[in-house]
């Protein structure tokens, strides 16, 4: 496995919103989380980042089988974590282009390509987030991602608040992020949290969970999983469990 996360209960600001989670993912793997409004989701996600906030009372987490538990963000990172964020804060006096500088792992040329799938030019001279609108926050978010070449990659409603023609464009960005390569293995592995679903058609998902209260209540194929939240809401979900 290349991710484990075993019993895992996290705490946030004193209340408990992670309730012994298991969740594993495979080198190359797609997974799928769903789940209501504040049911903790992106919590989640910060705890496999190491944000300080969440607070491990519980469980713990593996990435390349070392225990990553209380590892800073930073060591987690540079281990192959990388997170794109619901909401990102916006970062004053720093351009884009002067953040996309720092990260060494590409050529000017990758780089400007990049950016011309994202039609993100025009934004590269702009402070990082700035008055930025929704849809170019994600696309912010993507291109900061994919220059980091994280080996498990992290996406907090990646299409949310992105117009029908944009999800167009990132839908195709992060396919080609997660595709499998010729012989169907794929390089990198992603956990994509949706609500729309809009991203499934441009993912080749292996598995979806669904998480209630802090809770993984279900897991299964992520299309059928989708289909049926849809269609008859979580309460069925919740049902379907009892
Ligand atoms: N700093 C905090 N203080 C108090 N409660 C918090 C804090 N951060 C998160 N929570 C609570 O933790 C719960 C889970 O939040 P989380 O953001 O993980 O939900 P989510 O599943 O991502 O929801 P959404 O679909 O709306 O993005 C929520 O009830 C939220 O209010
Ligand atoms: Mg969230």
């Amino acid at each position: 496995m290349l991710l484990s996360i075993h019993n895992l209960t996290v705490e946030i600001a004193g209340k408990e919103v992670l309730h012994e989670v298991n969740l594993s993912i495979d080198h190359g793997e797609t997974h799928v989380l769903f789940g209501k409004n504040g049911s903790g989701k992106t919590t989640l996600l910060m705890a496999i980042m190491g944000f300080s906030g969440c607070r491990v009372t519980q469980g713990k987490i593996l990435f390349k089988d070392t225990d990553i538990t209380y590892l800073p963000i930073s060591e987690r990172a540079r281990m192959g974590i990388g997170m794109s964020f619901q909401r990102p804060p916006t970062i004053r006096g720093v351009k884009v282009h002067d953040l996309i500088k720092t990260f060494n792992n590409n050529d000017d040329a990758t780089i400007e390509q990049i950016v011309n799938s994202l039609n993100f030019t025009e934004f590269m001279e702009r402070d990082i987030n700035l008055g930025f609108s929704g849809g170019e926050i994600k696309k912010s978010e993507l291109l900061q991602l994919i220059v980091q070449n994280p080996e498990l990659i992290l996406l907090d409603e990646p299409e949310s608040g992105v117009d029908l023609e944009n999800i167009k464009v990132i839908g195709k960005v992060i396919k080609k992020l997660l595709q499998k390569n010729l012989r169907r293995q794929r390089v990198k592995a992603g956990l994509v949290i949706t609500h729309t679903g809009l991203i499934l058609n441009y993912l080749e998902a292996d598995k979806g969970h669904l998480m209630l209260n802090g809770m993984i209540i279900c897991e299964g194929n992520p299309r059928e999983m989708f289909e049926t939240i849809q269609n008859s809401g979580y309460e069925e979900c919740i049902r379907c469990q009892r």
